[in-house]
């Protein structure tokens, strides 16, 4: 995720600003740069990789001005480069912005401001940002900030400096974080509260909407309709540690809370307003994707389980036969390909070994391949013919949480695409689709808002040996991914199956006691897992379901319940594997395991 810093003050801006990105460093990046005023001129310095390498720049740069701003880039629209790191600048060379979210509308003010004769030097959505404020610079840079933003679709935290006013920097925010500090020796903005824990614990967080002009001897905010906002600030006492998880106790609890935006930034600019997916940008044309007759998905891990729930959703909204494996057994099994399949490779990392070697094999024999990842720039985008980035912002907790949300999303309107490109849909059933995707952010927040369910949940359960996760249709990915998460933090035995197996075999684990959590959703094989639910509670089990909202049967089968927001079916999936993660964190964190690095686990397995 990018990180924004600014500073103006009586110092020098520049190590304040190093010192605020070094400690941004945590949240994942692969650029960086700053951008100061000095003598009446706007100074730019930006190196791809990590900061070491700005920062021997650093000592041909002339660093004496005491205003100015960083920047450390996670890449979203184009490749990590020096040419697509931040701060971006106007045609003149007077105005600096970073910038950290997603600027949906970016082609269309691009195009605008082109024929209007500025000229772009990057593949980034944030550049337009610079133009288009240049467009409405008259000599009052907060006015034109709050023109230019009114002309942008999207999310977005920004700093922004002119060379003509060199004692001012403008910041804003929208559905991304953007926080204010207030030092003895001057003020900070940053997208994050470790930033300018060095400097100051007196802190101000900026709401949705709002604009703020520093000055070295004190600050305005305006909302977007210029009223004058007073908001007192707030004293923070956390250290270093806490101020990186966001006051959570872990990485892992961050990333699970941050999943309403990852679903957001994930759907950002790919659904338009009649209500039709576009995925405009992802290397294949529409006529190669109408030419697919078989779908093989391939995938590891949690991966692999977005890859189930993605394969039930390409087959029953576009009705294309669809196979899915496993990278390591797909690798080395004897897989007929033709030029009319396609492979999607979903991986979080982009550089899981068994993934990429079967991407390999499979572009060998002709299919064309189009790559899930959250990494911009990874081994996978450059092996594929293809790429849907999702947006999740880095995942630094082992177990993947937000960007399996994110995975599904992606794959979700994936298939929604395919199924618009063969009218395989009811137009107004994708319009549903696609309405209904867009209020997943909120159901997700209404889920997390009761986690302390699980907290008390995680008490009775975290002594146990086994666990049983059942599921039937999309409840089985579901389970599965439930029982994955909780193995790996807790260490406690747990076995994902579909439901209706059990009575061939597993169901002889079952005895009094033995927990078993039951994926219970509304669609076509409700009534089914109800009655394996019954199986499993006439052999003493101890029934946990995950159920639907109304469901007024599901009480009487069963010792706990927890009821998601209702939702078509498909996308239920996401909002039922919430509680499961909810659920592994907190019977691991009972256990006092560490659920950031759990034993013997790696984030991304770059080795067979
Ligand atoms: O980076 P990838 O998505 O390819 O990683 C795949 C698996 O290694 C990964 O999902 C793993 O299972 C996680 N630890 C699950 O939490």
């Amino acid at each position: 995720m990018c990180g924004i810093v600014g500073y103006v003050g009586t110092k020098q801006a520049v190590p304040r600003l190093l010192g605020g990105l070094k400690r941004l460093e945590y949240r994942g990046y692969d650029s960086a740069g700053l951008a100061i005023i000095a003598d009446s001129e706007l100074k730019i310095i930006r190196r791809q990789g990590n900061l070491a390498n700005l920062e021997a720049a650093l000592s041909d740069f002339d660093a004496t001005g005491t205003l100015g701003i960083g920047h450390t880039r996670w890449a979203t629209h184009g490749h990590p480069s020096e040419t697509n790191s931040h701060p971006h600048i106007d045609c003149q060379g007077n105005i600096a912005v970073v910038h950290n979210g997603i600027i949906e509308n970016f082609h269309t003010l691009r195009v605008e401001l082109m024929q209007k004769g500025h000229k772009f030097r990057s593949e980034t959505d944030t550049e337009c940002l610079a133009h288009l404020i240049e467009s409405y610079y008259q000599g009052d840079l907060l006015a034109a900030v709050k023109e230019a933003l009114r002309q942008v679709q999207g999310t977005y935290a920004i700093a922004v400096i002119c060379r003509q006013q060199p004692d001012i920097l403008v910041a804003a925010r929208k559905d991304s974080p953007l926080i204010l500090g207030v030092a003895p020796d001057g003020l900070f903005v940053a997208s994050d509260i470790p930033a300018v824990i060095d400097y100051t614990k007196e802190i101000t967080i900026l709401e949705n909407g709002e604009l703020v002009e520093l000055k070295s001897d004190g600050y305005r905010i305006i909302d977007a309709q210029e009223n004058m906002i007073k908001r007192a600030g707030i004293v923070i006492d956390w250290d270093i540690e806490a101020a990186e998880k966001g006051g959570y106790e872990d990485f892992m609890l961050k990333e699970i809370f941050e999943q309403p935006t990852a679903v957001k930034e994930t759907l950002s600019g790919r659904i338009n307003r009649e209500g039709i997916v576009e995925l405009n940008d992802i290397g294949l044309s529409d006529e190669s994707l109408r030419q697919v007759d078989k779908i093989y998905i391939i995938a590891c891990g949690t991966s692999l389980h977005a890859g189930m729930i993605a394969k039930q959703a390409i087959e029953r909204w576009a009705r294309i036969a669809t196979e899915i494996d496993c990278s390591s057994e797909f690798r080395y099994r004897d897989t007929v390909l033709s030029e009319r399949n396609m492979v999607i490779a979903i991986t979080q990392s982009g550089e899981t070994a068994d993934t990429l070697a079967s991407v390999h094999i499979a572009r060998e024999q002709g299919a064309k391949v189009l790559a899930i990842t959250n990494v911009v720039g990874s081994s996978i985008t450059r092996e594929a013919d293809g790429v849907i980035y999702t947006h999740a912002g880095p995942e630094i907790g082992v177990a993947a949480t937000k960007t399996l949300v994110a995975q599904i999303t992606a794959l979700i309107l994936l298939a929604v695409h395919l199924a618009q490109q063969r009218n395989s849909l009811e137009q107004e059933f994708s319009r549903e689709i696609a309405k209904e995707l867009d209020a997943l952010p909120a159901k997700l927040r209404t889920i997390l808002s009761q986690a302390d369910t699980f907290k008390n949940w995680a008490k009775t359960y975290h002594d146990v040996y086994d666990f049983l996760y059942l599921g039937r249709g999309i409840g089985y990915p579901v389970a599965m991914e439930g029982a994955l998460k909780l193995k790996e933090i807790s260490y406690i035995h747990a076995e994902g199956y579909p439901a209706g197996e059990m009575k061939h075999g597993p169901i002889a684990l079952i005895k009094k006691g033995v927990p078993i959590v039951a994926v219970a959703l509304r669609g076509p094989v409700y009534e089914k897992i109800l009655g394996n639910m019954q199986e499993a509670k006439a052999r003493e089990g101890t029934i946990i379901s995950i159920a639907t909202e109304g469901d007024g049967q599901i009480s009487a089968l069963t010792d706990e319940v927890f009821f998601i927001p209702r939702s078509n079916e498909i996308l239920a999936s996401i909002l039922a594997v919430v509680p499961l993660q909810l659920l592994a964190y907190y019977i691991a964190k009972e256990r006092g395991c560490n659920v950031d690095q759990p034993r013997n686990l790696a984030k991304s397995v770059t080795v067979e």
